[in-house]
């Protein structure tokens, strides 16, 4: 059985109070969960975040690193920063960095690489923009994506890869992927995983939806058996909703 995973990447939200009042009610909320829970604040916050859900078994993610080690790079934050902070996770390929920040699959690959080398888990997002969709090239499109960032990588480092399925037109729109379209793309990604690293890897990979996630229809979207969690943005600001969310599990 996979473990299931919600995250909650919050993105460029809240200041350091509403963050750390927003970690305080999940913990709160969070009673007896056996599920994994991750939070992904914005850099500046993660120290109140760590401190606020002490205790509580969930986990923090950063929303991204950079490519380099250290040096002058002006404003950007590395891997080996976050690991030193014990974070354990970090997404990489939001389709936010890829449209805003021109991040390229050659350079996720870069970051991925990096991550990995200073001990983070990976949650590595790809999917299709609408265009595609209409032209019905999402599983090509998605399966280049991972071709040209994650599948250099060897069975060894493959382990602590997290794969994020968001279509771009489902963020922030209020219109989910059908739990069906969730499940085709989720299942493709599965066996292009196991053509290349094999039915272990395959059957232990953790794939997540992302696309306006919400309470209403998390639970058709979790019940799919290849969906094994979610990360969720917009409904993540909010504790009930995110706490939903996690129940729908
Ligand atoms: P959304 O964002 O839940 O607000 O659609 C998801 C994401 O960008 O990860």
């Amino acid at each position: 059985m996979r473990k299931k995973i919600i995250a909650g990447n919050w993105k460029m939200n809240l200041t350091v109070k509403q963050a750390a009042d927003l970690s305080k009610a999940v913990k709160t909320g969070l009673q007896n969960n056996n599920h994994q829970v991750i939070l992904c604040p914005p850099f500046p916050y993660i120290s109140t975040v760590q401190t606020e859900i002490d205790g509580s078994g969930i986990e923090i993610g950063g929303q991204n690193c950079s490519d380099r080690e250290n040096g002058a790079f002006t404003g950007e934050v590395s891997a080996v920063m976050l690991h030193s902070m014990n974070v354990p996770y970090v997404i990489i390929g939001h389709s936010e960095r890829r449209i805003f920040f021109r991040e390229t699959n050659e350079l996720l690959r870069e970051k991925v690489n990096i991550a990995l080398h200073y001990g983070l888990q990976v949650i590595f997002c790809c999917g299709e923009t609408k265009e595609i969709r209409l032209e019905e090239n999402q599983k090509n499109f998605v399966e280049n994506q991972l071709e040209e960032s994650l599948f250099h990588l060897n069975d060894n480092e493959f382990q602590a890869i997290i794969i994020a399925y968001e279509p771009v037109w489902a963020i922030g729109t209020g219109m989910n992927a059908s739990p069906a379209q969730a499940q085709d793309m989720h299942h493709f990604i599965r066996e292009k995983v196991y053509s290349t690293y094999g039915q272990k890897t395959a059957d232990a990979l953790r794939i997540l939806y992302g696309g306006s996630v919400k309470p209403e229809n998390a639970f058709d979207l979790f019940s799919q058996v290849d969906v094994d969690g979610g990360l969720v943005g917009g409904a993540s600001l909010n504790a009930e909703d995110f706490l939903k969310i996690i129940n729908a599990l």
